[in-house]
């Protein structure tokens, strides 16, 4: 009995030793969370190898994503490959099929279009590779995980920003990619909060378009042609990311009219947040990716073992109810840049302010934020670790 409780405790304690990836169960059968695949890795003994398909890396937020996600792999032992597809359908879909035949336990795909990438989570399944859709959901397949951000939530905080504050007015309403569900989820919420007052006339859409691929110059173009129709009577622009909100407000600038047009955006990238520290651009919506990344590698550990995973959200998919985990989002402007990505450690406030004359930083906040930035770790990976911060490619 004795040397039994002795063993028991030998057990407990190398497991609590080992890092995760390290310490591989034994399968359980039929626990897999999703419910779709059931794993090639499960049997094996060592690391779990994830295998990450990434759209882009253009936008700087999905440069953070992938250094979170790498980082979290390297945290609990996983073996991860990442791939970029730089927007092209067939490379993903044959970088994924690259990683299956190279033998991946588990796949995360952030998919550049969600209708296509229903192939990638067939296929899978053929090897008995579960397949988590990363940020933007993988259309009418049966995808075992969904982990993004509550997406039409922040359509609409976007659309009721710009109502609460310019109730009536000529609105340009610019989405993103039109092969992203993501835009398609965003544009729904904006139009929750902005029909009521389209219907009453008070909201006039001069301009309602997709911007293709989330260009910037699909967004200038799209906001200079609202300009010209109305020779510059344009008071809001509901743009639905950084990327779009930059384009247009090259526009607005270019017609000497920015700064007296609310423009909201999407992903606190730096060049926004110090836009909006300069009065440049009037809102983002900040969404952290730390805890994205982490619960995307983690559970992509537990369906490669076939661990049961918590999902306490369901979105359709068009052919099932995904299970999905979906963080929180929050509005940010001027007012609190200080309390929200500052704060956070997010981007650094000497990064944020560095356009603004010092002496119209925030005042006691600021020195206190800067200081306790610099004295404590960083619980988000900044882009002062990314090599290129700023896109190359529009
Ligand atoms: C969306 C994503 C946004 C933005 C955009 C452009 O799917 O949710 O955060 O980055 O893609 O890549």
């Amino acid at each position: 009995m004795r040397d039994l409780r002795k063993f028991l405790l030998f057990v407990a304690a190398a497991c609590a030793l080992s890092v995760a990836g390290a310490c591989v169960s034994a399968p359980e059968q039929g626990a897999g969370g999703g419910g779709g695949a059931g794993t090639g890795g499960a049997s094996k003994v060592g690391p779990v190898r994830i295998g990450f398909s990434m759209d882009t890396l253009k936008e700087e937020r999905w440069q953070r994503d992938k250094l979170l996600v790498e980082q979290r792999a390297k945290e609990i032992g996983a073996v991860l490959d990442v791939q970029v597809a730089n927007g092209d359908d067939s490379v993903q879909t044959k970088q994924c099929d690259n990683m299956l035949t190279k033998g991946v336990d588990v796949l995360i795909v952030a998919p550049h279009n969600g209708e296509i990438a229903a192939s990638i989570v067939e296929a899978a399944h053929k090897q008995n590779v579960p397949v988590i859709s990363y940020d933007r959901l993988i259309k009418n397949s049966d995808v075992d995980l969904y982990v993004s951000h509550q997406v039409e939530k922040m359509g609409e905080m976007q659309g009721k920003y710009a109502l609460d504050r310019v109730p009536k007015g000529n609105y340009i309403l610019i989405g993103g990619a039109p092969t992203d569900n993501n835009a398609l989820l965003l544009r729904k919420g904006q139009m929750n909060i902005l029909k009521p007052a389209v219907d009453r006339r008070d909201v006039k859409v001069i301009s309602d378009q997709f911007a293709k691929e989330w260009k910037a110059d699909e967004a200038l173009r799209i906001t200079e042609d609202a300009l010209t129709r109305t020779g510059n009577d344009i008071q809001a622009v509901v743009a639905s990311n950084d990327g779009t909100a930059g384009g247009a407000i090259s526009a607005l600038e270019a017609a000497k009219v920015n700064g007296k047009v609310l423009v909201t955006g999407q992903d606190a990238q730096l060049d926004a947040v110090q836009r909006i520290a300069e009065g440049r651009q009037t809102m983002t919506i900040y969404k952290p990716i730390k805890p994205l990344a982490d619960s995307a590698v983690d559970n992509a550990i537990k369906l490669a073992r076939k661990e049961p995973i918590t999902a306490p959200d369901r979105v359709n998919n068009g052919k099932i109810d995904v299970p999905s985990i979906l963080q929180e989002p929050q509005a940010v402007d001027k007012d609190n840049l200080m309390s929200t990505i500052i704060k956070d450690g997010y981007h650094p406030m000497e990064k944020v302010y560095e356009k603004v004359p010092r002496e119209q930083w925030p005042k006691a906040t600021a020195s206190r934020a800067a200081s306790r930035a610099s004295a404590r770790p960083r619980p988000q990976a900044s882009p002062s670790s990314f090599r290129n911060s700023r896109s190359s490619k529009t």
